[in-house]
């Protein structure tokens, strides 16, 4: 019974054939509590990886359970897609989320998924094209290794050249621009080269043809953190060629990096901006695109029936907006974030001494709670992805959720995470280590 229930989940980021050759009918999860879950064989795992990256308040936050129990009794359901009569709720929860958003990033569009809302984003610059008259710009240009999800055309924009071939055909006007980590990058040290790679592809692409230039400030991938600086500079040089920059910061918004948004410490502001995963603690599915008043307003009177043709029916769900409420007042309570700061320092401090006696563990990239550390072998090279999967399997064996990256097993613990909690996850990490043995 439980077996072949089991065998009805089926997820196409999980191969089937190691699905279920690892399947255990008892490692379904029933239960969750702050920072830990369990599963059907009551087995305890300390969930480093925040379920998908985005239960960012653990799975006791009760401020949001009432406040989705209190809408569950009042308004059950809702939608924006049609702007008739949206949910009070949800146009409460957009005041109040451009509100902490950098100005002018004040109107909001809502989805459920991150992949919805960047492909949205890279859609209605287009659309934007159209009111304007400049309809021979198509070509929207990540960077490489980017990852901005899945559909025909958040897929294109992904960097895995193998999930284009076999999700073909997804968008072809979409260029990837392989940038060198700017680490480098410094205001008054800069001679503008950091961004030499975006400029020539926009060259070559020719700027009446490239609509907007999307980022994420954060690599998912390396977790190497973008210089405020080349992300300044990119935002300015493209504004002078009338390209939209675009900022996903689906998972590094709502409070991981330890701010609301990463792109608040900018002196520029990117035309839009896309929010995900932690906006809801992971309690609903939602997600947010946010425009300034020059897209908004080039909308207010499109020259279509429908407006912008781009929407579901679950947008603006007011069970998504009453849980996005509560967590904004969680995050914007005095100090939350200098909480978080201060417990990603203690964690990164607990890593790196780790690290001090285990050769296998490299540097600690990331910040606040988008960490990751470097796994490599005795000749200081990474671990290829696969191994580092592998070991991704050992950490779980000792009770340690996390994800797996190219030479990196990144850390995302939830922002509420304990300092116990954190020692646990740097003992169970070297436990795991200690158990482990190559392939
Ligand atoms: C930066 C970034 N963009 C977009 C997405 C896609 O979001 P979703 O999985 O909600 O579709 C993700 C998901 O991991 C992400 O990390």
């Amino acid at each position: 019974m439980i077996e072949s229930s089991g065998y009805a989940v089926w997820h196409g980021l999980t191969p089937m054939g190691e699905f279920l050759r690892d399947n255990d009918p008892d490692m379904f999860l029933v239960s969750g509590a702050d920072s830990h879950v369990v599963d059907a064989a009551g087995r305890r795992y300390l969930d480093a990886r925040s379920s998908m990256w985005n239960v960012t308040l653990g799975y006791s936050c009760e401020p949001v359970k009432r406040a989705m129990a209190r809408q569950l009794d009042v308004l059950p359901s809702g939608t924006v897609m049609r702007y008739e009569h949206p949910p009070r709720t949800t146009v409460d929860y957009a005041a109040a989320l451009a509100a902490v958003l950098p100005a002018p990033l004040r109107h909001i569009r809502f989805g459920n998924t991150g992949s919805q809302m960047t492909e949205s984003a890279a859609m209605l610059s287009r659309f934007y094209r159209r009111m304007t008259g400049e309809t021979d710009r198509h070509t929207v240009i990540a960077l490489h290794s980017a990852y901005h999800g899945t559909g025909p055309l958040a897929t294109a924009l992904t960097d895995e050249p193998v999930l284009h071939d076999y999700s073909a055909p997804v968008d072809q006007h979409v260029v990837h621009v392989t940038t060198p980590p700017p680490v480098s990058c410094e205001p008054g040290a800069c001679t503008g080269e950091c961004i030499r790679p975006v400029l020539d592809a926009i060259d070559s692409v020719g700027t009446d043809h490239v609509t907007a230039v999307m980022f994420e400030p954060v690599s998912g991938t390396s977790f190497l953190p973008a210089p405020p600086h080349y992300l300044e500079t990119l935002i300015v040089e493209c504004r002078r060629r009338g390209i939209h920059t675009i900022a996903d910061e689906v998972t590094t918004g709502a409070g991981r990096v330890g701010a609301m948004t990463y792109v608040e410490r900018l002196t520029e502001v990117p035309d839009m901006l896309v929010l995900g995963k932690g906006l809801s603690a992971g309690y609903f599915p939602l997600a947010v695109l946010a425009v300034g008043s020059p897209v908004f307003d080039a909308l207010t009177h499109p020259p279509v029936r429908l407006g912008f043709p781009n929407g579901s029916t679950t947008d603006g769900h007011p069970l998504g907006a009453a849980a996005g409420l509560a967590v904004l007042d969680i995050l914007g309570a005095d100090g939350f974030f200098d909480g978080v700061r201060r417990r990603s320092a203690d964690l990164v401090a607990m890593l790196t001494a780790a690290a001090e006696s285990e050769p296998r563990l490299g540097a600690v990239r990331g910040e606040g709670m988008l960490l990751g550390i470097e796994l490599v072998d005795e000749n200081g090279e990474p671990w290829r992805v696969r191994e580092v999967n592998r070991f991704r399997l050992a950490c779980r064996d000792q009770g340690l959720l996390t994800s797996y990256s190219l030479g990196v097993l990144p850390l995302l613990p939830q922002l509420t995470v304990s300092e116990a909690d954190c020692r646990e996850l740097v003992d169970l990490l070297l436990k795991a280590l200690a158990a482990y043995r190559p392939a």
